[in-house]
């Protein structure tokens, strides 16, 4: 079976967008793949989180991603920070990345830019990190974004560069992995594109958020005076809602707004008061969840230890081929 890596980073509460643009291909994946998913806790230390902060937000993204529906009986669900050998590996794959191409990292060159305050070393070897939580499991594939591309790239290169180096065939070259499922980009509420958190005030629909702040947010969405000639184009802040109720409501609720907005009949109160139905009748069972789950420190402790367990055998193996092929051979 051929294997897949991904990384989380813990920033929190998920909303609808990680959902359909992320865990959805997860899902899918933990099927159909030897798959190993973790909360990249040790890359979040470059933007100097409190100990509380980065501990709450891998207990919420654990959570989350659980009562989502990520099985640790399908799939390696860990925390990178309790695997040592990868920062054990990310030191000896540091020795091979030289720093011209650190600096030409487009994600390095954007943080220069944007906290210039706080450019650390960790910030410059990013790319190594990542490459060492793909290659410590010798990945086939890697689920990526356009974002992350250029990482994936470097992580082929350092892969290619200790092979030559020493050689071996020790790292697969990782490919991207594409998704054949329906992955969607999911708009905003606040018409400023992608659903983000960092999209401001009420642009995004969060699963943990109460009822009441979630249907105050889409109530609030912006729309416009209506439409005033049949079969117009909807303007994107409609379009918008339309996307969002596609992929929560049954069709014959979205064609049935569909047709009052074609033959100008459409009321906007009481689409985005359907629209804030549905999504909280698709986000509650899932809200419920995360609540559960985060209150049973058993269960979580329980799911924590054995994806531990399971990254280390794959980690350790790995390490165990890499230092005899490095040299480092003990005498005892
Ligand atoms: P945010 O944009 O809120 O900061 P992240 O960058 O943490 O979200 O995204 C985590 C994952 O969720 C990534 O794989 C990203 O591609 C996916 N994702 C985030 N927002 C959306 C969206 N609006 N539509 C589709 N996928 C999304
Ligand atoms: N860099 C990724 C991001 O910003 C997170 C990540 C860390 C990752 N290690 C990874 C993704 C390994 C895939 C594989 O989203």
């Amino acid at each position: 079976m051929q294997t897949v890596v991904s990384g989380i980073r813990p920033t929190g509460k998920l909303h609808l967008g990680n959902y359909f643009g992320a865990v959805k291909s997860f899902l899918h994946m933990q099927e159909n793949y030897n798959s190993y998913f973790f909360i990249a806790d040790i890359h979040s230390l470059t933007t100097h989180p409190t100990p509380e902060d980065l501990h709450g937000n891998v207990k919420q993204v654990l959570a989350e991603y659980l009562a989502m529906g990520l099985d640790p009986e399908k799939c390696t669900l860990f925390v990178q920070s309790d695997v040592p050998q990868i920062p054990e590996l990310y030191t000896y794959m540091n020795m091979n990345a030289y720093l011209g191409e650190l600096e030409r990292s487009a994600s390095f060159k954007d943080k220069v830019k944007n906290q210039r305050n706080n450019v650390n070393a960790g910030l410059l070897t990013y790319p190594v990190l990542m490459a060492v939580d793909i290659l410590i499991h010798k990945a086939d594939f890697v689920p990526v974004g356009k974002d992350q591309e250029q990482h994936l790239e470097m992580t082929r290169d350092f892969a290619k560069r200790f092979n030559n180096m020493y050689g071996v065939q020790c790292f697969p070259e990782p490919d991207a992995y594409s998704q054949t499922g329906k992955l969607v980009k999911v708009p905003g509420l606040t018409n400023n594109g992608k659903m983000s958190k960092s999209g401001g005030e009420g642009d995004a629909i969060f699963f943990d958020d109460e009822d009441k702040v979630t249907h105050k947010k889409i109530m609030r969405a912006v729309t416009d005076s209506g439409p005033t000639e049949m079969n117009q184009t909807k303007p994107e802040a409609i379009q918008n809602l339309f996307d969002i109720m596609a992929l929560v409501s049954e069709p014959s609720t979205l064609e049935h707004f569909d047709k009052l907005y074609n033959s100008c009949e459409i009321r906007y109160g009481d689409f985005k008061k359907q629209l804030a139905e549905d999504v909280l009748n698709f986000v509650r069972p899932i809200r419920t969840q995360i609540q559960d789950i985060k209150a049973d420190s058993k269960y979580l402790s329980d799911v924590a230890a054995q994806g531990a367990a399971k990254a280390h055998e794959s980690a350790e193996k790995t390490l165990k081929e890499v230092r005899e092929i490095i040299g480092f051979r003990r005498f005892y």
